[in-house]
């Protein structure tokens, strides 16, 4: 049942939170000469033509990234997102948005690797074409939870670990804490970034306090939370209102960064009054 292609919310809000907090984790990365590995879970078709039918059904790009190519005034790790999303059109018209391989590629260094994995036939196939021949790359089109355990520890022990599920099955809440468990089981100081929805579900309200859970037991370097609710459900209960990144060990830069940014976002992405973001964190060691 794979009825999910992100080509519809490509560079929606949620794709901003989540890439510019992804592009931040690797730009720290690369602060160290040593070599990475990023492990992409859920990786989609890698990138997407903002153009084209899906992403013109509900042109949700507009409130997300086309809220922000329209500023002057981003704050630094803002505008190094933007940047990044340029540079994949090649200019400054916005007709294409990176999905997180893309983000990936766009930051990694000859001696870092991607390891990508995709489940859906028509997007892996499109991932394979656009990165699969790159060197360091490897695209499977393959269930990313059980395809962990093989990429897991890296060679050099510095690693990133996205896992983005579409949530469209009730079944990802239980395997993207899983997956979060069994990563830090195979790697404990793996960055490990959790993309979650903000829906009017249990399941999805209770997912946050799992993951802490998970994270207080076994990251060696704690747990961050970043929540952006941009929007009102419908008169339904349906409907994203928002979402978040949850991160084990993150960089001990990321929450200095993200603190006075998630509320920036908020104002910036805001599609009612209560618009609000902010970023919590464990309790120091
Ligand atoms: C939210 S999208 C990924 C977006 C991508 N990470 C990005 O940020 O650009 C989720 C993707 O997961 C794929 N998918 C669903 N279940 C999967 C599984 N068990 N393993 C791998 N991919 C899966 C879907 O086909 C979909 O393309």
């Amino acid at each position: 049942m794979l009825a999910y292609r992100h080509g519809f919310h490509a560079g929606n809000h949620a794709d901003v939170l989540k890439h510019l907090v992804l592009a931040e984790v690797l730009a720290y990365m690369n602060a160290k000469p040593k070599g990475w590995r990023h492990v992409d879970t859920h990786a989609g078709a890698g990138g997407y033509s903002l153009l084209g039918e899906q992403a013109g059904k509900r042109r949700e790009f507009e409130h997300g990234i086309g809220r922000l190519v329209a500023r002057s005034d981003l704050p630094a790790s803002v505008q190094a997102y933007v940047d990044l999303v340029r540079r994949f059109n090649g200019g400054d018209a916005l007709r294409q948005y990176p999905g997180s391989p893309a983000i990936a590629r766009l930051l990694m260094r000859p001696q870092d690797q991607l390891r990508l994995f995709e489940l859906h036939p028509t997007d892996a196939k499109i991932l394979a074409s656009y990165l699969g021949a790159e060197p360091g790359v490897e695209v499977r089109q393959a269930d990313g939870y059980a395809a962990l355990k093989s990429v897991l520890p890296p060679p050099t022990r510095r690693g990133v670990v996205l896992i983005d599920p579409p949530y469209e099955i009730k079944t990802d809440y239980a395997r993207a804490l899983a997956a979060l468990r069994e990563t830090l089981t195979r790697f404990a100081e793996a960055v490990v970034i959790v993309w979650l929805p903000q829906l009017q579900l249990v399941e999805s309200a209770q997912l946050p306090q799992r993951l802490k859970a998970a994270a207080d037991a076994q990251a060696r370097r704690g747990w961050l939370h970043a929540r952006l609710t941009v929007a009102r459900a419908d008169a339904q209960g349906f409907g994203l209102m928002g979402s978040s990144v949850f991160v084990a060990n993150p960089p001990h830069t990321l929450h200095a960064t993200l603190a006075p940014l998630l509320p920036w976002l908020a104002t910036a992405l805001a599609q009612f009054d209560g618009a609000r973001g902010l970023v919590e964190r464990s309790a120091a060691r």
